[in-house]
């Protein structure tokens, strides 16, 4: 049988494509590229904001044409899954089985009882071993990175966040497992992982994880470390220090702040104030002008005064973020913000949204410009050059990278090369070969 999985979301979700790939794979099933080939349909879905639940629902729409006109199963997995279990059928009669997040290896099963023709087959279960996924079995798409979990779940409750309640507490990944699985991929090639969790600074799999990428960085063959996502209450100073003085680590931060206002991340229940988060970037003493600073902001939340995003726009000023992605507020349901009053006009909330991109935009390109006449290393993401002539490349610092090698060089696909850096624009780095 053919299959194709279609995914959305954070890192997370993209690695449990992979891992769900694997276990179909394995079962002999054939991966195909499209939704036109696929016998087998797997939408694995994320419902961070209503934008990505609007997304399960069109493309459920347009499974049900193909399923109209030729026999095909359809399955949902995902966060959206997790949250609405049995309720999906109802919304959408057509689906075939749903699997929630934590009981990825039953999809199997799920898939021979969906080809036996049972109906409405469904597992939600949280099984206590999700986690502890065979690493042997992933199909992972880059042959270069490869994503790595370490712990699965959440124990902060952000108000506004859906995550808790769609991936559930957290789980640690024994740590001699997660090297056993980086020492594997170093073995098969790959020069590169990034480590994986909700909140990866709280791991707690048999070592801190300051200290499980100081492990990670000793696993021969490894180039760059990096990792998803970070807390900054969880933000230890060791961490901080094995991530300035660590060459293996690659020199990057992303470190979600979601307001520069106290009343308001105190509504977020961040449980840490702009001091704190101030004091997190403190620890990186003077390596942090090694590093480049990535955030998330929530513009909007219930309450949001202007006095506070314009706290908010000081925040950003002052710390200068490198990059950061920012999010209108989207209620989500079964939340503790939804209890809170939201009556902001549509139109404040994009106008704040609009107003805090074009600061960061100024931002970027001042972080950018930085760049320039500096030589780096770069590792090449694709497999010719494009049409321009350029070849697509990203550095530690998480920067796209356009490089010119010259007509008659052929750069290997995720090899690391010297770059000098030409130019900067806002979304990219313009460079030369060394
Ligand atoms: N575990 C990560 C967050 C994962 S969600 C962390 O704590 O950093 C990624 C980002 O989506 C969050 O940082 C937040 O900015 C945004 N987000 C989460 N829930 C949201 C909501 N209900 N509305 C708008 N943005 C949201
Ligand atoms: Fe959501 Fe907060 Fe957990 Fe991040 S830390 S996943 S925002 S509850
Ligand atoms: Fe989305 Fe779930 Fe990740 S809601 S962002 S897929 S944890």
């Amino acid at each position: 049988m053919k299959f194709h999985i279609q995914t959305w979301g954070c890192q997370m979700n993209d690695h449990d494509g992979e891992k769900l790939s694997g276990l179909l794979s394995v079962e002999g099933f054939e991966p195909v590229d499209s939704v036109e080939q696929a016998e087998l349909v797997l939408l694995n879905t994320c419902s961070i904001r209503e934008k990505a639940v609007h997304k399960v629902y069109s493309e459920l729409g347009r499974l049900r044409e193909v399923k109209q006109r030729r026999p095909l199963l359809v399955g949902v997995t995902g966060c959206p899954a997790q949250q609405e279990q049995a309720a999906l059928f109802k919304r959408a009669p057509h689906i075939d089985f749903v699997l929630g997040t934590m009981a990825l290896k039953q999809l199997p099963r799920l898939v021979a009882e969906a080809q036996a023709g049972m109906t409405r087959v469904m597992d939600t279960g949280e099984y206590p071993d999700n986690h502890l996924f065979p690493s042997s079995v992933t199909r992972r798409r880059d042959t270069a990175k490869a994503l790595v979990t370490i712990t699965e779940g959440c124990n902060h409750a952000c108000t506004y966040c859906i995550v808790p309640t769609t991936r559930g507490a957290e789980r640690h990944r024994p740590c001699e497992e997660v090297l056993a699985e980086v020492r594997s991929l170093a073995t098969g090639g790959y020069r590169e992982v990034e480590l994986l969790g909700q909140n990866v600074n709280s791991y707690a799999g048999g070592c801190t994880f300051a200290e499980l990428l100081e492990r990670v960085s000793e696993v021969e063959g490894l180039e760059w470390i990096r990792f998803t996502t970070s807390h900054p209450m969880n933000f230890t100073r060791e961490l901080a220090r094995v991530l300035v003085t660590n060459p293996k680590v690659a020199p990057f931060l992303h470190l979600p702040l979601q307001s520069g206002s106290d009343r308001v991340l105190k509504r977020m229940s961040r449980e840490y104030t702009v001091a704190e988060y101030l004091e997190r970037l403190e620890y990186l003493g003077e390596g942090r002008a090694k590093l480049t600073l990535s955030t998330d902001f929530i513009v909007g939340f219930p309450g949001e005064t202007d006095e506070d995003f314009e706290a908010t726009m000081r925040v950003l000023d002052e710390v200068a973020f490198d990059g950061s992605f920012s999010f209108i507020y989207s209620p989500r349901p079964g939340t503790p913000s939804l209890r809170l009053k939201d009556d902001l006009p549509v139109g404040v909330k994009s106008e704040r949204l609009t107003r805090l991109q074009q600061s960061q935009g100024r931002l970027t390109q001042a972080s950018n410009d930085r760049f320039v006449g500096r030589q780096i290393p770069v590792r090449i993401e694709t497999h010719g050059p494009t049409e321009h002539g350029w070849w697509l490349a990203r550095s530690g610092e998480w920067k796209t990278i356009h490089l010119v090698a010259g007509p008659d060089r052929s750069l290997p696909f995720g090899e690391l090369v010297q770059a000098r850096i030409t130019m900067a624009s806002p979304h990219f780095l313009g460079a030369e070969l060394v």
